[in-house]
């Protein structure tokens, strides 16, 4: 796999930047021509005139379901390498399962950006056609197409990021058709940086913040919509900002295929679950179904509880690998039904089921509603296959009583029932199930 590292030098003053900076102090005619162009100098000028417009109610309102080069690909992407993917979506019933966005991670552009029109250029041997060119091919098959750019002066990888030239990109993408935006946080100039708490405590009003919204701003001023992806790695209290500003946020580092980072990342999530609703969504990170050693059983859990918190899903792997029962998973309707709900948009919570059970880190019991009614989600956090149980009277919503559940991995429901009182049920190891618990009426 060609990965990158994932965050690096996001406190770090560019070489370029620094000789901006230099000559910022030794020539205010400088300041002049290069305001429209280049990083702005000192955040608290900026701040006074930092756009508050909020994300496009247009799009995002459900959490993303798509695919992202970078978990598999890392830089090695190209345009025949993006339309592959975009029509594998189509012949293996990903677009027909809800999936819509086919995303270019970093490194698509050349270094440099164009001397004339400061525009980002995209890369001329991965994408000799530019990047209009696929945006069209996507439109053409009935798909979305996303793009990636950074609120600093350089991507992770080294391209030219945004930060200074929020009009320019904006304008470019829209040009270019495009309709999601990723936007990562490195190479962020040491000015534009939190050390502390904003003064007025409100994170909306940090440093990050502004970077982001001066993004939000100028695609506000486009004229196609563009979901926007907070790539901020749950930095600078985003979830108490982010809707004011993107459609999804980052929650962390960078995932990696293992139930270390499952679980891991699933304990971040549940203690900010109020940030989650219609147009707001934590961001659990891509996918990691098919890379790496996670079994089927662990590929159940990444998959259901990114569509029970209600996570962007992004596939981020070889679509082309993946078995028969990775697909089934990928692609199983009533968690894309619960994740895509029009009607509700909380996700699932954890909840005890009695009112002396151990908590574990993460919790294995969550609850939520959908249009069709009162869901159970239960992760076996436990090494070997175990059973779990829960009472009725515990569930919020419902109460003791006599119920039918649906298991919802096979969309059918679960034999032996109706069931009164309690229901148990044994999970495989690192395993998720998940259940449409619905009044019993005789
Ligand atoms: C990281 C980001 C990853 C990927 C990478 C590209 O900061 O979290 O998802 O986009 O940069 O360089």
């Amino acid at each position: 796999m060609n990965r990158l590292v994932s965050l690096p030098l996001y406190h770090q003053t560019s070489r370029p930047m620094l000789k901006f900076l230099v000559a910022l102090t030794l020539s205010t005619s400088i300041v002049a021509s290069l305001s429209t162009t280049a990083p702005p100098s000192s955040p608290a000028t900026v701040e006074v005139s930092a756009p508050t417009t909020g994300p496009s109610k247009l799009t995002g309102k459900t959490p993303a379901l798509g695919w992202n080069t970078w978990n598999a690909y890392g830089c090695s992407i190209s345009e025949s390498l993006v339309i592959a993917a975009a029509n594998q979506f189509i012949s293996l019933g990903l677009k027909q399962a809800g999936y819509q966005y086919i995303n270019i991670d970093d490194c698509w552009s050349e270094k440099d950006r164009d001397n004339t029109t400061q525009r980002i250029v995209p890369d001329s041997t991965k994408f000799a056609n530019g990047i209009d060119s696929v945006a069209a091919q996507v439109h053409d098959l009935g798909l979305q197409i996303g793009i990636y750019s950074d609120a600093g002066t350089n991507t992770c990888a080294g391209y030219p990021g945004s930060l200074g030239y929020e009009s320019i990109d904006a304008a470019t993408f829209n040009d270019w058709g495009i309709d999601y935006l990723k936007y990562d946080n490195c190479h962020v100039p040491s000015n534009w940086t939190d050390s502390a708490t904003p003064p007025d405590g409100d994170w909306y009003n940090s440093n990050s913040a502004i970077r982001y919204r001066r993004m939000t701003g100028a695609l506000a001023a486009q004229s196609r919509p563009v979901q926007f992806s907070l790539c901020i790695w749950g930095r600078a209290n985003v979830w108490g900002w982010g809707a004011r500003v993107g459609h999804s946020w980052r929650i962390s580092g960078d995932a990696n295929a293992s139930w270390a980072y499952i679980t891991s990342i699933i304990n971040i999530n549940v203690g900010i679950l109020d940030a989650v609703t219609f147009y707001a969504h934590n961001d659990m990170d891509m996918m990691e179904i098919g890379n790496g050693n996670l079994t089927i059983e662990e590929e159940r859990t990444h998959f259901a509880v990114w569509a029970f918190l209600k996570s962007p899903i992004l596939l981020g792997t070889d679509l082309s690998k993946l078995s028969a029962a990775q697909l089934a998973i990928i692609t199983n309707a009533e968690l894309i039904a619960f994740h895509q709900d029009p009607l509700v948009g909380a996700p699932a919570k954890p909840f005890n089921t009695t009112p002396t059970s151990p908590a574990t880190t993460p919790p294995e019991y969550y609850t939520g509603e959908s249009s069709k009614g009162t869901h159970v989600f239960i992760i076996n956090l436990s090494d070997v296959a175990d059973t779990k149980v829960f009472d009725f009277a515990n569930l919020p919503g419902l109460g003791d009583g006599t119920y039918m559940l649906c298991d919802m991995w096979i969309g059918a429901p679960v034999a032996g029932g109706p069931f009164t009182g309690s229901f148990s049920v044994s999970v495989a190891a690192h395993d998720t199930a998940a259940f449409l618990v619905t009044p019993y009426n005789g």
